[in-house]
This record gives C-alpha cells, sequence and structure tokens, in this order.
C-alpha cells in the first residue's frame, strides 16, 4: 500500500465508481493489451477478478494458476520467470507464497507488477477491493471504528488494510484475536507513529456494539507450522445472527473471502452482509488499477 498516496486511491475508487456507472465507456480502452495472472498459490477471487476485469477492459489474458503447471516447478527462479513472461505481457498481477516475492519481480521486470498476495505479508489488491466497498456502503471513511477479526497473524489483508486506513482521519481500529494469532507488531507501528487509536481484544461480542465495519477472516491453516494449533484456533470466532442482535442497525460485514465457518451462513441474506458485493467490487477496483498502471508505463 506504501507505493500508492491517499490521492492515488481516492482516484482509483473514483474511476471504479465511474466504471460502475458507465461500463461502456471502458468496454474497449486495453484493446491489444494483455495481462498475465501468475497464481503460485491457489486463488479464486483474485486471479478471476484480474482475469475479468481485463477481459471487461476489451483486453487479453494469459497465466497459470498453480506453481506445479509452470517452471517454477523444475526450479525456475522468480527473476526468470518474471524476465520471460515480461516478452509476452504488458502487464503482470502474481501472487505467491514468499513473503516479498512481487517486489522482488518488480526489480527485474520491465512491465508493472502487481501483487496479488504474498504469503502472510501483504495483498494490496484486496484492500482497494475493500476500501471501494467501505466507500460504497458508508459515504466515506473518516471517523469509522474498524474491528479485524480472527487471524491477524497471518492474515495478510488485515496487514494491508491498516496500512491504509491509517491514513484517513478519525479512523480507529479494534483487534479482535486470539492471544498466538494477535497483529505483528510490524503492522501496528503506522499506528503507534501517527498516534491512530486501537485496542486489542479476545472478545468479539464485547466489543460488537461499537463496530460501524466488522472485517471477519479465516485462519490461514496453509501457514501454520503445526496442524494441531490449526485445529484448535479455526473456530475461534464464529459470527451468528444471535451475536450479531447486539450490532449497530447499520453495520458492514465483511470477509476477503474464502469463508471456512467465521460466518454463519443465516448471516448471508441479511443487508449489512457485504462480502459477495465486495468481491464484486474487487473487479472493478481491479479494471481501475489495470488502467491507471498501463497509463503510467506507456
Ligand atoms: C484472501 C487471501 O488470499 O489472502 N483471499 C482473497 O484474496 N480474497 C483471504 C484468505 O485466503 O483467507
Amino acid at each position: 500500500m506504501a507505493d500508492l498516496s491517499v490521492a492515488e486511491i481516492d482516484d482509483l475508487i473514483v474511476t471504479s465508481q465511474d466504471i460502475i456507472r458507465s461500463p461502456e465507456k471502458y468496454r474497449d480502452i486495453c484493446r491489444y493489451k494483455k495481462l498475465a495472472t501468475l497464481f503460485f498459490e491457489p486463488s479464486t477471487r483474485t486471479r478471476l477478478s484480474f482475469e475479468a476485469a481485463m477481459y471487461e477492459l476489451g483486453g487479453q489474458v494469459l497465466g497459470f494458476s498453480e506453481a506445479s503447471s509452470s517452471s517454477a516447478a523444475k526450479g525456475e527462479s522468480v527473476a526468470d520467470t518474471i524476465r520471460t513472461v515480461c516478452c509476452y505481457a504488458d502487464i503482470i498481477a502474481m501472487r505467491h507464497p514468499k513473503e516479498g516475492a512481487p517486489t522482488v519481480a518488480a526489480t527485474h521486470a520491465s512491465v508493472p507488477i502487481i501483487n496479488g498476495g504474498d504469503g502472510g505479508h501483504n495483498h494490496p489488491t484486496q484492500t482497494l477491493a475493500d476500501l471501494l466497498t467501505i466507500k460504497l456502503e458508508k459515504g466515506h471513511f473518516e471517523g469509522l471504528t474498524v474491528g479485524l477479526c480472527g487471524d491477524l497473524k497471518f492474515g495478510r489483508t488485515v496487514h494491508s488494510l491498516v496500512h491504509a486506513m491509517c491514513r484517513y482521519p478519525g479512523v480507529r481500529f479494534v483487534l479482535i484475536s486470539p492471544e498466538e494469532l494477535k497483529v505483528p507488531s510490524y503492522v501496528k507501528l503506522p499506528l503507534k507513529e501517527g498516534g491512530v487509536p486501537y485496542d486489542q481484544t479476545t472478545d468479539l461480542v464485547s466489543v460488537l456494539p461499537e463496530l460501524d465495519v466488522l472485517y471477519m477472516t479465516r485462519v490461514q491453516r496453509e501457514r501454520f507450522f503445526n496442524e494441531d494449533d490449526y485445529v484448535r484456533l479455526k473456530d475461534s470466532y464464529i459470527l451468528t445472527s444471535e451475536k450479531l442482535t447486539c450490532a449497530k442497525p447499520d453495520l458492514s460485514i465483511m470477509h476477503p473471502l474464502p469463508r471456512v465457518n467465521e460466518i454463519s451462513t443465516e448471516i448471508d441474506p441479511d443487508p449489512r452482509a457485504c462480502y459477495f458485493r465486495q468481491a464484486l467490487n474487487g473487479k472493478y477496483i481491479r479494471m481501475a488499477l489495470i488502467l491507471k498502471l498501463l497509463e503510467e508505463s506507456a
């Protein structure tokens, strides 16, 4: 998120809103341009929304959806894969299990590189989708109390969201997690440095009435060293209709998805449940991002 200023984020949101209003204006804008999606880790929303975004801009898509079908399986380095893909594509979106892999990729690339998730570190395009969702649901960021709940240690979407939202005035965070899955200290650093208010707790229900946004997350099984720890922690928080009775009537319930057990499906018809609208918004904001990066690299 550090690569984008608040003004640039706001511009991406404005472009996305224009795309939602007038999609026909954008139908051919990326004609003859190619997006490569290089996914070394599983994905449904991120990869498919990137691909749908490029198709809706009139462009084309190539790539792979698992490391095993790329030359990474033969031992090729990220640097060499990227140098090669730059021969074939105008822009690259990648996901990789190693923290920092997209930064390495960017140093070897002649086209823009977008981080679609790097290990347990960051997931900036999910954050852009989250910000667009909050903007559409709430109308503003200023003054919101945002609860982040679940695996705050390995949950990369939370790390990027904190980094972005703490730059808007009056935002307060409530960090809700088991002791073992607390947010890493490097994520809290900008909160401390910027004097951004935050509370930490293990108890979701006691803080629920204060929240304007509740951002639920999955316990990140693939990042655990030990399956027993995962099994012990996986159902730490399960949001049910009963728990929601004490929440604000205009609470926005978000989740980057995939969901495992964190939100009971009985909540899905509740108008406060935004997570599938959030997945749709991911396509619009990625359209805006592809456009911006292609314009800048032209
Ligand atoms: C998230 C991710 O990959 O970090 N999913 C997504 O991109 N929407 C969240 C998760 O996997 O739990």
